[in-house]
């Protein structure tokens, strides 16, 4: 890929080692938000990926996919559904688990929030295993979505073309450093 945006956008990822615990090269976001030009560069090369692909539905992942996937949403036209952990959605919900290094987690949509046959992009600022956007999909399949693709600001080239994904592609911007 030779977009020169991209160069900008993971040198404007912080990397701060052993956080949240020692091993850990953690990717932080909230500094390429801090720099305008990277922020907009990245919210623009989805926009512009996904602004004819007939997408109704973003869904977002708690937390960080909130950071990214309203933006998106709003300049394809399309709804913002945030997909959330346990207990926080107040309406009636769906739920699906996923592995963690150490026990399980949870992510919840609401009912309703999305009809049969419409189109998602799923949004995350950043795919490791997989797992997280593995429950993404399979909340939006059961409420009849159909999952267009996964998309996150940073990815491991190793989850790129594995099947983890449910056969669904995922577009990354950039690798971790
Ligand atoms: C991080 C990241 C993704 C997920 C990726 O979230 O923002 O959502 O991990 O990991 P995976 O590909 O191995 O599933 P985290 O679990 O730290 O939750 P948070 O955003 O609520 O802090």
């Amino acid at each position: 890929q030779g977009d020169p945006r991209l160069k900008a956008i993971s040198e404007a990822i912080r990397v701060v080692p052993h956080f949240p615990k020692p091993g850990i090269m953690f990717q932080d976001i909230t500094t390429l938000l801090l720099d305008h030009k990277a922020f907009k560069d990245t919210v623009d090369i989805f926009v512009d990926r996904y602004r004819d692909m007939g997408i109704s539905v973003v869904a977002g992942i708690e937390a960080r996919g909130f950071m990214f996937g309203p933006s998106i949403a709003l300049a394809i036209g399309a709804k913002f559904v945030p997909l959330r952990k346990p207990r926080k959605l107040p309406g009636e919900v769906i739920s699906e688990a996923y592995v963690l290094e150490y026990g399980t987690d949870c992510l919840e949509m609401h009912v309703g929030a999305v009809q049969p046959r419409e189109r998602a992009l799923v949004i995350d600022d950043l795919v490791a295993t997989g797992g997280t956007l593995s429950a993404a999909i399979r909340l939006l399949e059961r409420a009849g979505a159909q999952v267009v693709e996964c998309a996150c600001v940073v990815g491991l080239r190793e989850v790129k073309g594995q099947h983890g994904l449910n056969g669904k592609p995922l577009y990354i911007l950039v690798e971790p450093r």
